[in-house]
C-alpha cells in the first residue's frame, strides 16, 4: 500500500473512533496528517482528535440528494488528497450531465488572482463541478449564479445573512467564508466545458495563514457542522441552477443580487493592475460587471485581475 493510502485509512480510523493507539509504524503517518492540518493529541498513550470529523462519503452526499439531482450527477469522486480539485477535474471524461470531485485536503489549493486557497485535511469543503454547455449563455454570470446557489443552500442550512462580495466571494458576518473559481475552455464536441471549483470554510476554526479577514461557518454559528450535508444542500441548489442556465433572466437574478450585494453602497478601493482609486459600489450592471460611482461618472468593472477592497 502507498503512503497516501496508509495516510487516508489512519485518518478514516481516528475520525470514527475520534481516540486511538498507534503501532509504531503508525507514528510517521500521524505527523504526516498533522503536517496536512490536522488536529491530534497525544493523552494518556492515545492519540486523539481535538474535533469529531464526518469524514466525506460518496453515499452520505448522495443519500441527502433528490431523485433527480442524483440522476444527474454521472461521477461524484471523494478523494483524500489532491493538489486542486480544479485542476484534477479536468483529467475526468466529459459526461452527459455533471462530475463533481471532492477532496478532504489540497496541497495547492487555488484562489482567484493567482492567490493559495488554504485547504487543511478534514475542515472544510473543497470541490470542484465539471460540466459542458451545448448553448451560449454569458459565461460571465456562472460564477454569480454560484455565489448566489451558495448563499441559497446555506440559508437552506439555517446559516442566514450570507452576502456576496463582487464577483463571487461569499460574506458572513462580514467575513470571507466562501469563494468560487471558474473556469472553461471550449471544446468543438462538446460546446463550452465549465469547471467551478468552490471552498467554503466549515470548520475552520484554528489561526490560518490567510491575508484577509476570514471566517467559517463553525465560527459564525459556533458549532460543527457536517459536510456532507452542506455538500448535498450545496449540489441540490447548483444542478439546477446551471440545469436552468438557458433561461436565466437578468431582470430576476438582479433582483435576488441586490437583496445579497455585500458592495451596494459601500465605499470601495478599486486596484486595478497599477492604479487604484476610490468608488462607490452601485451594483451589478445587465453584463455582470460591477457598477462604480467615480467622480461623478458610472464605470463598469470586470473582474479578470481588478480587487475590491471596501474602505472603512
Ligand atoms: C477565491 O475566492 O479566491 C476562490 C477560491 C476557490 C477555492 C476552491 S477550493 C476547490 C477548488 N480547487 C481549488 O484549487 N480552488 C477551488
Amino acid at each position: 500500500m502507498n503512503k497516501i493510502n496508509e495516510e487516508y485509512l489512519l485518518y478514516k480510523k481516528l475520525c470514527k473512533n475520534r481516540s486511538i493507539r498507534l503501532k509504531t509504524d503508525e507514528l510517521t503517518l500521524v505527523e504526516s496528517l498533522k503536517k496536512k492540518g490536522l488536529s491530534i493529541i497525544y493523552k494518556d498513550g492515545f492519540y486523539e482528535l481535538t474535533e469529531d470529523i464526518s469524514i466525506l462519503s460518496e453515499s452520505e452526499i448522495r443519500s441527502d440528494l433528490g431523485i433527480v439531482e442524483n440522476s444527474k450527477i454521472d461521477k461524484l469522486k471523494v478523494i483524500f488528497k489532491t493538489g486542486s480539485t480544479n485542476h484534477k477535474i479536468v483529467n475526468y471524461s466529459i459526461n452527459e450531465f455533471y462530475t463533481v470531485l471532492v477532496a478532504e485536503y489540497q496541497s495547492k489549493g487555488q484562489g482567484r488572482r493567482q492567490k493559495k486557497w488554504q485547504s487543511p485535511l478534514g475542515a472544510n469543503l473543497y470541490f470542484s463541478v465539471q460540466f459542458h454547455l451545448n448553448e451560449m449563455v454569458n459565461i460571465a454570470f456562472i460564477p454569480l449564479i454560484v455565489a448566489r446557489s451558495i448563499c441559497n443552500a446555506l440559508s437552506d442550512q439555517g446559516i442566514n445573512n450570507c452576502k456576496i462580495k463582487w464577483p463571487n466571494d461569499i460574506y458572513l458576518d462580514g467575513k470571507k467564508i466562501a469563494g468560487v473559481l471558474s473556469e472553461s475552455r471550449y471544446c468543438n464536441e462538446k460546446g463550452f466545458i465549465i469547471v467551478v471549483g468552490i471552498g467554503i470554510n466549515i470548520n475552520m476554526y484554528s489561526e490560518q495563514k490567510i491575508d484577509q479577514e476570514w471566517s467559517s461557518i463553525k465560527i459564525s454559528q459556533n458549532k460543527n457542522f457536517n459536510r456532507n450535508t452542506i455538500l448535498s444542500s450545496l449540489l441540490s441548489r447548483i444542478i439546477p441552477d446551471f440545469d436552468n442556465i438557458s433561461e436565466f433572466n437578468f431582470e430576476r437574478f438582479k433582483q435576488d443580487w441586490d437583496f445579497l450585494d455585500f458592495l451596494k453602497d459601500k465605499s470601495v478601493c478599486v486596484l486595478d493592475d497599477n492604479v487604484s482609486y476610490t468608488a462607490i459600489a452601485t451594483g451589478l450592471a445587465d453584463d455582470g460587471a460591477l457598477i462604480v460611482l467615480y467622480k461623478n461618472k458610472f464605470r463598469k468593472i470586470y473582474s479578470g485581475e481588478v480587487s475590491i477592497k471596501v474602505t472603512k
